[in-house]
């Protein structure tokens, strides 16, 4: 085993009945890393992540955490290990310090329930019972029994769902700063921004195959996409000629520029011939999520009820009408 390595998966294979859930996938998580698995629902996220939490059996393929058998080293690596999962389960009738107080006393090494409690921002709710807290105050103790034990890895399936804009910034640096202390962490998330913000690598699921990894940055050659340019013209104007444009369906115009500058040159000198002012210029940059959506094979001319999963990867689509 590779010790710089927190997690390896090989050729995981996991079926469901008759059903194929991952169909033979391939990964690492470097330590210290925020690795993020992002993936329509039902991609096969939960399922890879309760594998290497060894809550679930897989059919064939290797996976070693923390240079454990999930399988086989179950208790042990329990003592390491520290899971928000996709759906929690508090007892409603604990309050918050009671139920990080039980947590805490399953591991040898954990830290103050206190410390907890004010990392996670519930100090006021400290002896409210878990029936009175918010959605987004529960899923915020959730993380608080995740990290109480001061684990070295973390599990997070969608930790900051049903958060408020704030309370999901505010955990963001959490995670950023348990990263920092050395932390591994392995996340799922429907936010983009949120996979913008935290992850180091990302990996794309779909319909149980892997079908793209990569940074923030260069997922799906997003690194190498061209901005866009797009303005609004008055009816009687005709864009530059010397341009190759779009007119979009809400009337804007968009410029797919190689040379950026030129393509502006050429704008703004039309703009002032013309006595047009240029106030509805934007530059455009190729979102994560026009990436993402591309890789899952999103298209959005296509009937969006058939189940994502079963989007065949790669499949053509038509990218950037500013969808959020
Ligand atoms: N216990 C189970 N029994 C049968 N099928 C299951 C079970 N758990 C998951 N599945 C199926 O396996 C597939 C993958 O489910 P999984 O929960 O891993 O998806 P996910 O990527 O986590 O999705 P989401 O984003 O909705 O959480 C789905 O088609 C789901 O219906
Ligand atoms: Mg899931």
């Amino acid at each position: 085993m590779n010790s710089d390595l927190a997690v390896e998966v090989a050729g995981l294979k996991k079926s469901y009945g008759s059903f194929e859930a991952v169909k033979g996938i391939d990964f690492h998580i470097s330590t210290g890393e925020i690795f993020s698995l992002l993936g329509p629902n039902g991609a096969g996220k939960t399922t890879t992540i309760e594998i290497l939490e060894g809550f679930r059996e897989k059919n064939s393929g290797q996976v070693t955490v923390l240079g454990l058998n999930p399988e086989k080293d179950r208790i042990k690596l329990k003592e390491h290990i520290g899971i928000v999962p996709q759906s929690g389960s508090l007892d409603r009738y604990l309050t918050v310090i009671e139920t990080v107080t039980m947590y805490r006393g399953y591991y040898q090494n954990p830290m103050a329930a206190e410390e907890v409690i004010e990392l996670v921002g519930l100090e006021v709710k400290k002896n409210e019972r878990v029936l009175r807290l918010s959605g987004g105050q529960q899923r915020r103790l959730e993380v608080a029994i995740a990290l109480v034990g001061n684990p070295d890895l973390l599990f997070l399936d969608e930790p900051t769902t049903g958060f408020d804009p704030a309370a999901r910034r505010e955990t963001w640096q959490v995670i950023k700063g348990l990263s920092e202390m050395g932390k591994t962490v392995l996340l799922t998330t429907h936010y983009m921004d949120e996979a913008e913000f935290l992850a180091d690598r990302i990996a794309v699921i779909s319909g149980g195959l892997i079908v793209a990894e990569g940074t923030p940055h260069n997922l799906g050659g997003r690194d190498k996409l061209l901005p866009r340019i797009s303005l609004t013209y008055p009816r009687d104007i005709l864009p530059p000629e010397e341009l190759k444009s779009e007119r979009q369906d809400n009337g804007d115009t968009v410029f797919q520029a190689e040379d950026l500058t030129s393509a502006i040159h050429i704008i703004t000198e039309h703009a002032k011939a013309n006595n047009l002012s240029l106030e509805s210029l934007q530059i455009v940059r190729p979102s994560l999520e026009d990436v993402y959506l591309g890789l899952i094979g999103y298209n959005e001319d296509r009937d969006q009820v058939e189940e994502m999963s079963n989007a065949k990867p790669g499949r053509r689509t038509r990218r950037g009408s500013g969808r959020r």
